[in-house]
């Protein structure tokens, strides 16, 4: 598949792609293989979906890996998906550095077993002058977690006087969240066809266009990403005011 053969709009590309990769548990149970089987597919879609990123020169790439909620799942899957994420680091990050990445994480990883944690450090350092595309994982992130830590930290910064009530605009409350000052999602995509946000970037989507697709995370290629881009770039996106065609 050729990007350049596509019909895109290069001065109409999303800044900001997000994503929530779903139903790598569905692809592994319709091929009787075990969950984890499905979570390790999924990891090769990233990989693709970065580069695909990459090529079509998205400044920012988020994806959702683990929520605030995953934790509810059984010991062994959480921990196999942990265990993935340490070995995903590992394997991709010389060559995400060599292509000019950035990686930041979105939530709070300082809870994450010390192996986690140690990879995790290491490639934000290593990448964090990094220019060409910011590629965001989501790890333990909640919305809700994300909006209140927010609050808290102003609470704080009220109360030792180095912040007024009166200043706290969008974009001084949108730097207190893990996004900072990056823009927000253009584009969220959402694998395997649930209908929710499922606790994903509450206050950066506003007014984030979403594309849902039924394929699921592990069967994802950049031909669906050039699909979701060429429906994007077909909406009219109005934010609230009147159409400009
Ligand atoms: C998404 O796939 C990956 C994570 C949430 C970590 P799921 O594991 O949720 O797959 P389904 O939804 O059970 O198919
Ligand atoms: C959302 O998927 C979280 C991630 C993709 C990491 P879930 O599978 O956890 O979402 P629900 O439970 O179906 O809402
Ligand atoms: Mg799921």
């Amino acid at each position: 598949m050729d990007i350049k053969n596509r019909n895109l709009e290069f001065n109409n590309m999303p800044q900001h792609i997000a994503i929530i990769m779903d139903g790598n548990g569905r692809w592994a149970k319709k091929r009787l293989l075990p969950r984890t089987m499905g979570h390790r597919e999924g990891m090769k879609s990233i990989k693709r979906i970065v580069e695909a990123c990459m090529e079509l020169k998205i400044q920012v790439l988020t994806v959702f890996a683990f929520s605030t909620e995953n934790w509810r799942r059984p010991q062994n899957e959480v921990s196999y998906l942990m265990d993935l994420l340490i070995e995903f680091l590992n394997k991709e990050l010389q060559e995400m550095h060599e292509n000019d990445i950035r990686i930041k994480i979105l939530g709070d990883f300082s809870s994450l077993p010390k192996n986690c944690v140690d990879s995790i450090e290491h490639a934000l350092q290593l990448t964090s002058e990094n220019q060409k595309m910011t590629f965001n994982l989501a790890i333990n992130y909640g919305g809700r977690t994300e909006i209140l830590q927010a609050v808290k930290r102003l609470g704080q910064e009220i109360s030792e006087g180095r912040i007024n009530t009166s200043d706290i605009s969008e974009e001084v409350f949108s730097s207190y969240l893990y996004t900072n000052t990056m823009p927000d999602p253009d584009l969220l995509i959402r694998t395997a066809g649930e209908l929710r946000l499922s606790n994903f970037l509450l206050w950066q989507i506003a007014y984030t266009e979403l594309w849902i697709t039924d394929v699921t995370w592990p069967e994802f290629t950049k031909e669906h990403l050039l699909q979701a881009i060429t429906e994007y770039q077909k909406r009219d996106r109005r934010f609230g005011g009147l159409s400009h065609q």
